[in-house]
């Protein structure tokens, strides 16, 4: 069974493919909208969600289906000590796909390891959001034309972003990408990323606190949230939330074609008064998150029936 736990489970042509079906969703959605009549996506969320949960459910409902699920743990039975297996084999019951989002890294993978429906993770912990960068990618192609020959700045969070994990993952395949890493000390991209994906796909990548410094030579800005639910202590959230905040006079110096993206939510990173920005397209990523779920519902299911 055909599942998406990490972005890296589908080949770069996979997603060229998962692109092509989202942009012709957008061009002819008339013929999408009883694609899934009588299928029901469940969507599981143990973490809080408006984009990824929402935009999955839409997705479903402009395909023609219907959407179980629930929104918190604390009113599934996974309150009651249920593990990820038995929730996973019981909604197998109810559900033709799954979309799950837990705080723990790796629990989207044991219910995939125990259901008999295709699984796809929505978010687990600091790892890795895979449906993300299938926004992500969209929104540069359509920004950029391409995914290849591109210079990417990662600002902020880089430690538990897994937003930035999974794009660099899905980017470390296209050809001439160079990365920008953009964080304090105590928030730089872990080394097993470093390790396992940059250098292994022999990605040139610099490390800097100073973001002004860098801004001329980036095609494409990601700036992410400082993730307060991951910090162990309040303290240190408080000391590193506002290292970055994105204000319009910081672009002065940055290119005009330059694409400023955000997964989002945004807390203080980027100024409300960036958003009148051309450059601006954090709320693109958002309505193209929709379309490549529409595209990657669509492909987990005819891939579960051949
Ligand atoms: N980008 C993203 O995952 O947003 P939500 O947390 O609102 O789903």
């Amino acid at each position: 069974m055909r599942s998406l736990i990490d972005i890296v489970d589908f080949t770069p042509t996979e997603l060229d493919e998962l692109i092509a079906t989202a942009c012709d969703i957008m061009e002819n959605p008339a013929a999408y909208a009883e694609r899934c009549r009588g299928k029901k996506l469940a969507t599981l969320f143990f973490e809080p969600s408006t984009r990824t949960r929402l935009s999955f459910e839409a997705a479903m409902l402009e395909l023609g289906g219907s959407v179980i699920g629930f929104s918190e743990a604390n009113s599934s039975s996974a309150a009651k000590g249920e593990s990820i297996a038995d929730t996973a084999k019981t909604i197998s019951c109810y559900a033709d796909i799954i979309a799950m989002r837990h705080p723990k890294e790796g629990a989207p993978l044991v219910a995939a390891m125990n259901a008999s429906v295709p699984v796809i993770n929505a978010g687990d912990g600091g790892h890795c959001h895979p449906t993300q960068t299938l926004a992500d990618l969209l929104t540069i192609y359509r920004e950029k034309g391409r995914l290849s020959n591109l210079t990417v700045g990662f600002c902020g969070d880089l430690k538990f972003g897994r937003t930035v994990h999974s794009l660099i993952g899905a980017l470390s395949r296209y050809d001439d990408i160079k990365v920008v890493l953009i964080s304090p000390e105590e928030l730089k991209l872990p080394s097993y990323v470093k390790k396992e994906v940059l250098q292994k796909n022999d990605i040139p990548y610099e490390q800097t606190t100073d973001l002004s410094s860098v801004m001329p030579k980036l095609d494409i800005l990601y700036m992410t949230r400082v993730q307060r639910e991951r910090f162990f202590n309040e303290e240190d959230y408080l000391r590193l939330k506002d290292s970055y905040i994105l204000e319009p006079r910081k672009l002065q110096n940055a290119k005009s074609d330059l694409c400023i993206m955000h997964p989002l939510p945004r807390v203080n990173e980027i100024s409300v008064a960036v958003d009148k920005d051309p450059r601006a397209c954090y709320f693109k990523q958002v309505l193209n998150g929709k379309y490549m779920r529409m595209a990657l519902i669509l492909k987990l299911l005819e891939e579960a029936t051949v």
